[in-house]
């Protein structure tokens, strides 16, 4: 396992993304929707941050089996509780692969009729991109490695850990 991106650097990217977004929502009707189960640590930071009053929701999908190879079908497992037409709603994500999960939950939530839908993901594997989904706010850029911690899971492991690390040294299996 290496570290690819350290507790203080991550904490730093936070509280940068928390003070732009709430620039952006100051005065706006927010909603924050997590998608589960990644985004878990990575909201818990941001939410505190951000310095305008907003109502927190989660939505849960499944895109991967159990290792790093992505099956390509998404499944909503978990929709929210809320109801978020008229509302500007930040959708906050752990990580943007190939934006197949985003355009798959972008898509329903578009039709609810949110007065506005923005991204928010702290990481984007850019390079990786299959689908053309715009990400508002973005943590890091990292490359195409396979990535656990701060929230996010090989086979369920390594989510607890504080930092973000490449799995192993070597590349992403093919998918
Ligand atoms: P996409 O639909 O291909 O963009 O995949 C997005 C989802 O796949 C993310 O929300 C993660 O749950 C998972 N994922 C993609 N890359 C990684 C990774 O490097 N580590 C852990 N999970 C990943
Ligand atoms: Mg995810």
């Amino acid at each position: 396992m290496e570290t690819l991106i350290g507790e203080e650097k991550i904490r730093q990217r936070v509280s940068e993304l928390a003070a732009q977004i709430t620039r952006d929502y100051t005065g706006r009707n927010l909603v924050v929707v997590g998608v589960l189960k990644g985004c878990f640590v990575f909201l818990a930071d941001l939410v505190r941050g951000i310095d305008v009053e907003h109502e927190i929701d989660f939505i849960t999908i499944s895109s991967y089996g159990e290792g790093v190879a992505s099956t390509g079908a998404v499944r909503l497992l978990k929709d929210l509780d809320t109801n978020i037409t008229g509302r500007d709603v930040l959708l906050v994500e752990d990580i943007v692969d190939t934006g197949s999960s985003l355009a798959y939950m972008k898509g329903i939530l578009e039709i609810r009729g949110p007065a506005s839908l923005r991204i928010c993901a702290l990481l984007d594997k850019r390079e990786r991109r299959e689908r053309d989904v715009m990400v508002d706010y973005v943590g890091f850029e990292i490359p195409n490695r396979f990535v656990v911690g701060y929230g996010l899971d090989y086979a369920e492991r390594f989510r607890e850990l504080p930092y973000v690390a490449a799995l192993q040294a070597g590349d992403q299996e093919e998918s």
